[in-house]
């Protein structure tokens, strides 16, 4: 029994001392927010709160698991890999670069690549139904056209 005392004690030890190595959790000021500037209908800004905000803009609510290690280090990867990749808080200004992004989440939306299962699976609010994801996809689609044609000639 002793031994098992040891094994345990040291487990202890080991995990506490995981948690000295917890990452930043940062929420920098919003530059450009996607929501404000491309005014989406409010189902749209509903569902794209709900299922893609926590890690890709700068309005991640993180919760209180993000705080204890391991877990800590999957989460804060997650978000600073998505706001590198697609962040709606610093959104581009430059319509070329715009219509490229929404492409881009129309593709994630069709695949159902985002959000991702391991999301979906704790966050039951994120997961989006085939109406929300239609509903999305037709936004993204019309707007990008809008931006890809350019503004109206004069
Ligand atoms: C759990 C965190 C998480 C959530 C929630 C999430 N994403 Fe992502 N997303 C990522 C990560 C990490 C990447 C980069 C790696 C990859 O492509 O898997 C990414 C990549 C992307 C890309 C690719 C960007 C590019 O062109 O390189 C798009 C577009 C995207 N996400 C859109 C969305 C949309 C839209 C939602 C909501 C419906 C969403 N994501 C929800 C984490 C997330």
């Amino acid at each position: 029994m002793k031994k098992w005392n040891f094994i345990f004690g040291a487990a202890l030890i080991f995990f506490a001392a995981l948690q000295l190595f917890t990452p930043a959790h940062t929420n920098p000021p919003v530059k450009n927010d996607f929501i404000t500037a491309t005014k989406p209908a409010g189902a749209i800004t509903d569902s794209l709160r709900a299922a893609c905000y926590d890690c890709h803009s700068h309005e991640t609510v993180w919760p209180f698991y993000a705080r204890i290690a391991p877990v800590s280090w999957l989460v804060a990867s997650d978000v600073n890999e998505g706001r590198e990749h697609l962040n709606f808080s610093d959104w581009p200004t430059e319509a070329d670069q715009a219509a490229k992004k929404l492409d881009r989440i129309n593709e994630v939306l069709d695949y159902g690549e985002m959000p991702p299962k391991k999301y979906t699976l704790i966050h039951a609010d994120a997961r989006l139904s085939e109406a929300q994801r239609k509903e999305i996809m037709d936004w993204t689609t019309t707007f990008a056209q809008k931006l890809h044609a350019g503004p109206p000639s004069q």
